[in-house]
């Protein structure tokens, strides 16, 4: 009967095996999803900017219009800028066809540059609202440079219609009123 048993439990030494290696991996799981719950894909803020997201619209009559595409997943970006003779930026109203992420950045984006220099609105470059926002998901990073490519085209718009030349500020790639047959070609 011994011997019976004991080769019984070798006929099972295989899956018993297979189901130890199993552990390791299960523990992972378990492990990884904690991390999941107490550290969901978006942060609060992100949240916070994608439910309730500050400065949609237009400014009639605006100082800069600059319109943007996101050549990845085809979604556009549309900001305005109001601003006054001392080159403050007054109003910023933005518009989009954009994922959730693409719409906080662009809410926490006008935020931080109403009430800045042109110069100091160079400075919110993407980097600086994903960290406002404590951060993105890396597979989300390029729908916050909609907010700061859109930026940067309504400024250079500006100084088109003024004739002036803004220190520090290239001509936008993705300013689809100017490239879009460029964009069209390489995707
Ligand atoms: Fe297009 Fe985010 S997926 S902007």
């Amino acid at each position: 009967e011994s011997a019976v048993r004991k080769r019984g439990g070798s006929r099972n030494l295989p899956y018993l095996k297979a189901k130890a290696r199993q552990i390791p991996l299960l523990y992972t799981y378990t492990v990884n999803e904690d991390i999941e719950r107490k550290h969901p894909m978006y942060s609060e803020k992100v949240m916070d900017h994608f439910q309730h997201p500050r400065n949609v619209g237009e400014i009639e009559n605006a100082s800069g219009v600059g319109t943007v595409g996101n050549a990845k997943c085809g979604d556009i970006m549309r900001i305005y800028l109001d601003i006054d003779d001392n080159g403050i930026i007054r109003d910023c109203k933005f518009k989009t066809f954009g994922c959730g992420a693409a719409v906080a950045t662009s809410s926490m984006a006008t935020e931080m540059v109403k009430g800045k220099s042109i110069q100091e609105a160079l400075e919110v470059t993407n980097k600086a609202v994903m960290e406002a926002l404590d951060g993105l998901p890396p597979v989300k990073v390029h729908c916050s440079l909609l907010a700061e490519e859109a930026i940067h085209a309504a400024l250079w718009d500006y100084a088109q219609k003024n004739g002036i030349t803004i220190e520090g500020l290239q001509k936008p790639k993705s300013d689809i009123h100017e490239g879009e047959e460029d964009e069209a070609e390489e995707y």
